[in-house]
């Protein structure tokens, strides 16, 4: 039994990966320039896997930190710190960490061979991180710049609402680092990088990356349904038709699909009966969330899962008794900052597909 071609959920690579030609380019010109980047899109579309894959492939030296698993300042200077001690000897940094401010323990696992950073910890201090940051400015240079990726960086401001004029102050000097900045909250990065008076305003170009080309991703699936059942290109068709060609979602539903394959040789309705495993697995979670919901946000959810109709439009509010315009449009707003909904150009949709069938298939039975 040949192994399941599909993966989702982790970073993907290699034959997990496909497409992004273009982006890979531009972005990899962006990292060799003066500039600095700005990366957003929803929620696993993946940004995390193609800037790693651009990172592994590109010979530079690198820090990549995911800001959700950082916890507070000094945590956040400690990681960065870790992830330093990776790429450049003991010896070399430690004449540098001996001017720090604050003096980190740093502690050899022999067992990882990873080192074990601490600064003390609540001291609410700057000092840490700013002193890790300049490190890395000085340990850099013109023309081998160390490129910092922070990835979900919303998330500074659960950690401290003045963190981006902190770091803002100090990065700004930096001329031997590119910054790659990513982020899944789009309204929340725009609000850093674009607002006028706002901390990161005008400090790099601001890339959004889009679904993956539905054309693309068939030929992705195809190829790897090919041998493994004899309807390869219909399956790969009625795939993308409820994934949308997400790709998180794309890849999820092709992994189940696979899976039922396996199992049984009957192709008929096959992906129609893996969307319904998919919806089933998650039942407990999507009622959860549903009734995290308010009443319009109830409504709009229905409305938009039962079809193709936009939700600002008139006959979409009196099909599903929405109201006023205005207060779809709040309503949408803040579906989009929770990911539940993602917009694409003027385009509303729900982020996920299966939760979309939930919420018809409850209402049928
Ligand atoms: N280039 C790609 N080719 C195929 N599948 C992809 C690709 N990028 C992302 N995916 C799918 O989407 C999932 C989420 O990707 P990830 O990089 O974690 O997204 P993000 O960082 O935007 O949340 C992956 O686990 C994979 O299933
Ligand atoms: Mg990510």
């Amino acid at each position: 039994m040949k192994e399941n071609p599909f993966k989702f959920g982790t970073v993907v690579d290699g034959e997990y990966f496909t497409d992004r030609e273009d982006e890979l380019t531009k972005i990899g010109s962006y990292l060799k320039s003066e500039n600095h980047l700005i990366l957003i899109s929803p929620r696993r579309f993946g940004k995390t896997s193609l800037i790693r894959k651009l990172l592994n492939e590109s010979r530079r030296r690198y820090v990549y930190l995911d800001m959700q698993l950082v916890i507070s300042e000094e945590d956040f200077a400690s990681q960065l710190l870790k992830r330093i001690y990776r790429i450049f000897p003991l010896q070399k940094l430690k004449g540098y960490i001996k001017s720090f401010r604050l003096i980190p323990s740093v502690i050899l696992n022999p067992v990882t061979g990873e080192v074990e950073i601490t600064f003390k910890p609540g001291s609410k201090d700057l000092a840490p991180l700013e002193d890790v940051l300049n490190l890395i400015e000085k340990l850099g240079k013109e023309s081998e710049k160390i490129i910092v990726v922070l990835d979900e960086f919303q998330d500074i401001f659960r950690i401290n609402s003045g963190l981006d004029r902190m770091l803002r102050s100090v990065i700004q000097n930096h001329r031997n680092i590119n910054y790659v900045f990513m982020g899944s909250s789009e309204s929340m990065i725009r609000d850093i990088f674009e607002k006028k008076d706002s901390s990161f305003y005008r400090f790099g170009s601001l890339i959004t990356l889009g679904k993956i080309p539905e054309e693309k991703f068939r030929l992705f699936l195809e190829y790897r349904f090919t041998g493994f059942v004899k309807e390869a290109g219909p399956v790969s068709e009625a795939i993308l038709n409820i994934s949308g060609s997400h790709p998180y979602y794309t890849q999820q539903l092709a992994f189940t699909v696979w899976e039922l394959l396996s199992r049984s040789d009957d192709v008929s309705g096959i992906v129609e009966a893996a969307a319904y495993e998919i919806v089933m697995s998650h039942d407990n979670d999507f009622e959860l969330l549903w009734n995290t919901l308010n009443r319009t946000d109830m409504m709009v959810l229905t409305g938009m899962s039962a079809g193709n109709i936009s939700p600002l439009t008139d006959e979409f509010s009196r099909l599903y008794g929405t109201g006023a315009a205005s207060t779809v449009f709040s309503t949408l707003q803040r579906l989009v900052k929770k990911g539940m909904i993602i917009k694409e150009g003027s385009v509303y949709s729900i982020d996920d597909p299966f939760f979309s069938r939930w919420i018809q298939y409850r209402r049928r039975v």
